[in-house]
């Protein structure tokens, strides 16, 4: 028996990296697994890949709060009830503050703070008899690491929401619960903006800040989503969990 047997899970972001072994992981616990994709052609390219994995792929960019609004209608509408989102979806782009734009801090804020928190605004309404919610915030949410200023604080946001979130819907029986990974294997640093080689220069440095000596993968974090998703977590609430081979407290 799963441990997810008959639950609906909405992952944002689950075509790529975290979300996607996520999306995998709840798929064998016996979840029912929904995604959105931010256009129609990556979502055609997630069914064509993991057609099997999802039971429905919705659009919606989730730095659009009437997107979201739209994708989770839909859901509601073809299931009737939501019990466990991930709030996954995010980017970060590093900057020093001198050459930091606009664009560069509105971008990653509409994405990673705004997005997640009317993500949850927008799911609530499906979130009958309560059920568990799972934020992916980041140990940049702690460290001063140079040049993420942008991102870090956009994963400070949301540890915050971890906190009052789980205060205001506790007695909604809903807990809400935060995954803190470190370096992970995933697309997340090609979409950086950063060169190939930017990339390996970034990579060894912190390679040498994290005490397990490698990065982490994927599955490393989901099997502690399928935790925080599942009863096995049932005296958690308000939490961040790190997943970072030591690199925040060690
Ligand atoms: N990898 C790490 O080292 C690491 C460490 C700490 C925290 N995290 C966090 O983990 C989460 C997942 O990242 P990842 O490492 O798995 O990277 P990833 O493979 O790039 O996955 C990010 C997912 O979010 C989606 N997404 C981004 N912007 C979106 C938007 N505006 N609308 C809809 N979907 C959007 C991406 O879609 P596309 O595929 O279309 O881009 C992708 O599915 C992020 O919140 C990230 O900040 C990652």
């Amino acid at each position: 028996m799963g441990k997810l047997n008959g639950k609906i899970a909405v992952i944002t972001g689950g075509t790529s990296g975290i979300g996607l072994a996520t999306a995998k992981a709840f798929k064998s616990e016996g979840a029912t697994v929904i995604t959105n994709a931010r256009h129609a052609e990556r979502r055609d390219e997630a069914l064509q890949q993991h057609g099997d994995l999802f039971d429905h792929v919705g659009i919606a960019d989730v730095g659009k709060v009437d997107e979201l609004d739209r994708f989770f209608k839909e859901v509601g509408d073809k299931y009737g009830k939501i019990n466990t989102l991930f709030v996954n979806a995010g980017f970060g782009q590093p900057a020093p503050i001198e050459a930091a734009t606009e664009a560069h801090f509105d971008s990653q804020f509409d994405v990673n703070v705004k997005g997640l928190y009317f993500s949850i605004q927008k799911a609530l309404p499906y979130f009958e008899g309560g059920g568990s919610i799972i934020l992916n915030t980041s140990i940049a949410n702690q460290l001063g690491m140079a040049g993420f200023s942008v991102y870090a604080a956009t994963k400070a946001a949301v540890r915050s929401f971890a906190r009052t979130l789980s205060a205001e819907l506790v007695g909604r029986g809903i807990r809400v619960n935060a995954v803190s990974p470190g370096p992970i294997e995933t697309p997340f640093f090609n979409k950086t903006g950063m060169t190939p080689e930017q990339i390996e220069q970034a990579a060894g440095q912190i390679l040498q800040n994290v005490p397990i000596g490698r990065f982490g993968k994927p599955e490393e974090v989901a099997s502690y989503v399928v935790f925080l998703a599942s009863d096995d977590s049932s005296f958690m609430l308000g939490t961040e969990v790190e997943i970072d081979g030591g690199m925040a407290t060690l």
